[in-house]
């Protein structure tokens, strides 16, 4: 097994003394990563730049050229490609408070509280501005909705409407950004990308050779190398996303621990990466198969 890449850090709690329920869920943040740290993605990068920290920055060129900028964005894309980076490296260059969400927990953790938590979070948003309120999973409050029958479905509806409502409620100029991500654009509500809503969308798919060159750069940065060759690694990387080439250094820093070695070889390398490979199939044919 990998080491889990997801960790969630509290860095400082909300002192809010009527709204016990924001503190609880949110996770509020100064982020460290910045552009540098993302390998590959430079249109996507580009395009943040441009919809994210520009009119936080300098909201008079927007005004003087008659333009409304987006009020937030959706990054899609499938897992460990770099949409989370995306929102922190945003925050962190435009310093803004970013505060973190996750749709599942939202809709799961406690239920009958998803809507005023909403409401608060975009309350403690604006207090905190300049913000950027960065929603992950999506798609946990903002799917197709099915019957509506059940008292969970009715509760996830309540919570998209207050996010609809909160979303419909602030101006493009507003110091408040919304960045959200989904690895399911599939099965989201076309509602919550309406315009003036999350109406810029932003593919962040795997990355190309390049691509892995570069974060295989970042990522092997620190490590003791000998003999190493990024851009036949990259070959053999296809497919991979930047958390499996992440994984695939990690695992090559094992292998030569294993043979009592301080660096790291080509071959080290080449071992590690058919070992994620075949970690990652064992993982899509669980899903798949059970
Ligand atoms: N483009 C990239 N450049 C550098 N590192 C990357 C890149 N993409 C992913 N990584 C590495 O993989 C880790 C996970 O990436 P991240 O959390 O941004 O993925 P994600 O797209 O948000 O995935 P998920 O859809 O599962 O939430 C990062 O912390 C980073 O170490
Ligand atoms: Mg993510």
């Amino acid at each position: 097994m990998l080491v889990d890449q997801k960790t969630l850090n509290i860095l400082q709690k909300i002192e809010l003394s009527d709204s016990y329920d924001v503190e609880k869920f949110v996770i509020l943040d100064k982020p460290q990563e910045n552009w540098g740290n993302i390998g590959g993605l430079s249109e996507e990068i580009q395009e943040m730049r441009e919809v994210i920290e520009l009119p936080l920055k300098s909201p008079e060129l927007f005004e003087k050229v008659g333009i409304k900028p987006p009020k937030g964005i959706l990054l899609h894309g499938p897992p460990g490609t770099g949409k989370t980076l995306l929102a922190k490296a945003a925050a962190n260059s435009t310093n803004a408070t970013f505060i973190e969400i996750v749709g599942s927990e939202l809709v799961q953790k406690f239920i009958g509280e998803g809507a005023k938590l909403v409401k608060e979070i975009f309350e403690l948003a604006k207090q905190k501005a300049p913000t950027i309120i960065f929603i992950d999973e999506i798609d946990a409050v903002a799917s197709v909705r099915m019957e509506n029958g059940t008292s969970g479905e009715r509760e996830v509806n309540r919570t998209f409407m207050q996010l609809l409502a909160e979303l419909d409620g602030f101006k493009p100029l507003d110091t408040v950004k919304v960045i959200a991500a989904t690895n399911r654009i599939d099965i989201l509500d076309n509602a919550i990308i309406r315009p003036g809503r999350l109406d810029r969308l932003i593919e962040v798919g795997l990355p190309d050779e390049e691509g892995r060159v570069e974060i295989f750069k970042l990522h092997s940065k620190e490590m003791n190398l000998k003999g190493v060759q990024p851009k036949e690694l990259a070959k053999l990387m296809e497919n991979f996303s930047g958390a499996e080439i992440r994984a695939a250094c990690t695992e090559a820093g094992y292998f030569a621990i294993r043979n009592g070695r301080s660096f790291v070889t080509q071959d080290d390398f080449e071992q590690a990466i058919e070992k994620v490979r075949i970690d990652e199939e064992d993982t899509e044919y669980k899903k798949a198969f059970g």
